[in-house]
């Protein structure tokens, strides 16, 4: 396995959200009665996190603290309890895999491992070029259509295989990746195919199944 990784980044002096980030922050405040503006801190964050090319620096948490009226230690504790939060950068592409029993049991670990040996890195790690990073989360609550990894926070790429995972990946690389699932299954549909309940009566001889 050729082994490029990124590890340095360096921490913005300052930020300050969009003009048009700052219409969505005030609706957020809004959400909430006076005085209790420090409620919004959780999508406040996630609007950073969006604006800053999918992770928070100390400058942004700082500024929501300014912006909220909370101590800066407050938004740090909040940021730093939820995963979905990235506080350094983790690539163009963020990969979280799934990695809880089902997944696991549906074969997480051997897709893991091909996505680990086709960018050359291993999990928690950055290609060197910033292009993808790999994190391994718990259920993303996708199990019926296991092994799952979420991608940017956003989007779920399902039904994974070690050999559908790689052309994921290239696809990825040409922005012509399709989320869902890699094997055509329609949502969450039966991996034999659509069933319904009279078609599985009248296999089984029950009269006037319909
Ligand atoms: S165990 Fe992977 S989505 Fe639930």
């Amino acid at each position: 396995m050729s082994h490029a990784v990124k590890t340095e980044f360096t921490q913005p002096k300052d930020f300050k959200f969009s003009k048009e980030n700052m219409v969505k922050v005030e609706l957020h405040i809004s959400k909430y009665p006076k005085g209790k503006q420090a409620s919004a801190v959780m999508p406040l964050l996630d609007l950073a996190q969006i604006q800053n090319g999918g992770w928070i620096p100390e400058a942004a948490m700082e500024e929501i603290g300014r912006i909220l009226e909370m101590p800066r230690i407050k938004v740090f504790e909040v940021a730093t309890f939820y995963t979905m939060y990235n506080l350094a950068p983790k690539g163009k592409h963020h990969l979280q895999f799934c990695t809880t029993t089902p997944c696991w049991l549906a074969g997480s670990a051997e897709v893991l491992q091909a996505c680990e040996k086709h960018l050359g890195i291993r999990l928690g790690e950055t290609t060197s070029d910033g292009e993808f990073h790999l994190s391994d989360v718990e259920c993303l609550g996708a199990c019926v259509n296991a092994p799952v990894f979420q991608h940017n926070g956003d989007d779920f790429y399902e039904d994974l295989t070690p050999e559908n995972v790689v052309k994921v990946i290239d696809a990825m690389k040409t922005g012509k990746a399709k989320p869902g699932s890699q094997t055509g299954r329609i949502t969450s549909m039966g991996v034999k195919g659509a069933t319904c309940l009279h078609e599985q009566a009248k296999k089984a001889g029950v009269k006037d199944a319909g």
